[in-house]
């Protein structure tokens, strides 16, 4: 399948069927999700597959009660690292970007000009903005594990209404890593049309806004 009819063939699926979903499968998702790109390749972000009946109905009770989360064979726990935009994991990541000659700054311009500029290294604005920027990572490479999920014929829902300190103790997580969100995943049981979208001479230019 090609990525086009991957992004076309996408749906948000809330009814799945109770099949539990193979391993090569899940772990071919996951990947598209080591893939993705991301603020200096920060990599901010950690999945936890849960597949445990109990676990996934306390994990619905922090998305609200939304039933189709306690009925997915498979919710991935999509989780945020904030520290890795401190100065020294993200200079971490920098560097080994720069031993590949992938970036060929000095050093100085490492240490001076990107890590010293709020511009480029977001610790400068606060905690507040770490955990922003990693959560807009994370999301990175949700959307590319769902349209994957499209190519291994599974589908996904996209949950971003959850309270992320209930989530934080089902899962029984360190205190420096948060939940942003789940992606649910499984074999729909349903076959919804596309959803409608703004039309394209709406939100998209040429050249200028008009
Ligand atoms: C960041 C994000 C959070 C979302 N959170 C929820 C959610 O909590 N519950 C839910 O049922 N759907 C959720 N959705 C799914 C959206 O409602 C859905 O993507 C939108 O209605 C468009 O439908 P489509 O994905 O089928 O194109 C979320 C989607 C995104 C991208």
């Amino acid at each position: 399948m090609d990525v086009t009819e991957a992004i076309l063939k996408r749906r948000t699926i809330r009814r799945m069927k109770p099949d539990p979903v193979e391993k090569e499968k899940i772990e071919k998702v996951l990947e598209a999700g080591r893939r993705a790109p991301s603020w200096g390749n920060t990599q901010p972000w950690r999945f936890i597959v849960v597949q445990d009946k109990a676990k996934i109905e306390a994990l619905a009770g922090a998305a609200g009660g939304q039933p189709q989360v306690a009925d997915a064979p498979v919710v991935i726990v999509c989780c945020g690292v904030p520290d890795s935009f401190s100065r020294k994991m993200h200079r971490e990541a920098l560097k080994q970007l720069m031993d590949l000659g992938v970036m060929d700054w000095s050093d100085e311009v490492l240490d001076n000009v990107i890590l010293g500029s709020e511009q480029f290294a977001p610790y400068h604005l606060g905690e507040q903005v770490m955990k922003i920027k990693a959560g807009e990572q994370i999301m990175i490479a949700a959307a590319y594990m769902t349209l994957e999920a499209v190519n291994q014929g599974l589908s996904t829902c996209w949950v971003g209404a959850i309270a992320p300190n209930e989530a934080h103790k089902v899962m029984n997580l360190p205190e420096d890593l948060f939940v942003h969100d789940f992606i649910l995943l499984g074999y729909a049981d349903e076959d919804p049309n596309p959803r409608p979208r703004k039309d394209f001479d709406k939100i998209m230019f040429w050249e200028e806004h008009q």
